[in-house]
């Protein structure tokens, strides 16, 4: 089982670095982590993501009761349950309000990752969620309906939710989603950007598939200490570098023969 402490610790760490790079503004935003098959660690509603302490974060069961703690769990734990629920691969689930990206649910159109190599083979497609009420059943309602096929959401007219194996992946996930709705608009602004061609997404698709970035129906737990700080980066590093190695290297053979 994960490190109950250190999980407090990281959920603290993540709202620390979303409030600094100012994808959470005020007390918005809310983040939880399987902490086993039976129990959640959630953010405690109302409060600034930036300064929780370990202590504040509440432990729930999957119905969305707390089982210890002072504070009252995130007034959209129904929406993490919801995911958790039907994503056996998910272990930590990351909402905030970055500011670019929820200006693309505002505006209803969906941030393009396919125009970006990295966008396209580490988060895919992003759902565009339709509206209902923040906290209501609406939402985990709305949310269903894509959580299969997806990592990354942006629910419309209010913000945006990653998903992943661990608090990093899904927080690394807001964070890129970011970075590519800024780089989409700026795009926009120079005349649009070009596409890339069928046959590249294609290869991009076949290294997202390879590096097992696809939701899956494989439980984030049944590898035992998972849900925390992830140690598997650097096997990710040396698997993508091994990819463009030999990407390269058929390239060479190509310009040989030629
Ligand atoms: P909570 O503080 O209740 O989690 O709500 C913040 C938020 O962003 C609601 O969408």
């Amino acid at each position: 089982m994960p490190d109950e402490g250190r999980l407090r610790r990281d959920l603290c760490e993540i709202g620390r670095r979303m409030w600094m790079q100012g994808l959470v503004a005020a007390t918005d935003g809310n983040f939880s982590v399987r902490l086993s098959e039976q129990h959640l660690l959630a953010t405690p509603t109302g409060v600034n993501k930036g300064f929780m302490s370990p202590d504040e974060i509440v432990k729930i069961d999957m119905g969305g009761s707390p089982v210890e703690g002072f504070t009252r769990p995130s007034s959209e734990i129904k929406m993490h349950l919801a995911i958790y629920e039907r994503r056996p691969d998910v272990c930590a689930v990351v909402h905030g309000h970055p500011p670019t990206a929820t200006g693309f649910a505002a505006a209803r159109v969906p941030v393009p990752t396919e125009i970006l190599t990295e966008a396209h083979t580490f988060l895919g497609p992003v759902a565009l969620v339709e509206y209902a009420t923040p906290g209501s059943e609406g939402v985990p309602q709305a949310l269903a309906r894509h959580v299969k096929d997806h990592n990354l959401f942006l629910l419309e007219n209010h913000g945006a939710v990653a998903v992943g194996s661990d608090l990093f992946q899904a927080s690394y996930r807001l964070e890129a989603l970011e970075q590519s709705a800024k780089i989409a608009i700026t795009a926009r602004l120079l005349g649009g950007a070009h596409a890339i061609e069928q046959g590249e997404l294609a290869k991009l698709q076949q290294i997202r598939r390879e590096l097992g970035l696809l939701p899956s129906e494989e439980s984030c737990l049944a590898a035992g200490d998972s849900c925390g700080r992830p140690e598997p980066d650097e096997t990710l590093v040396a698997r993508i570098t091994e990819l463009v190695m030999e990407a390269l290297g058929e390239e060479r053979k190509v310009m040989g023969a030629g």
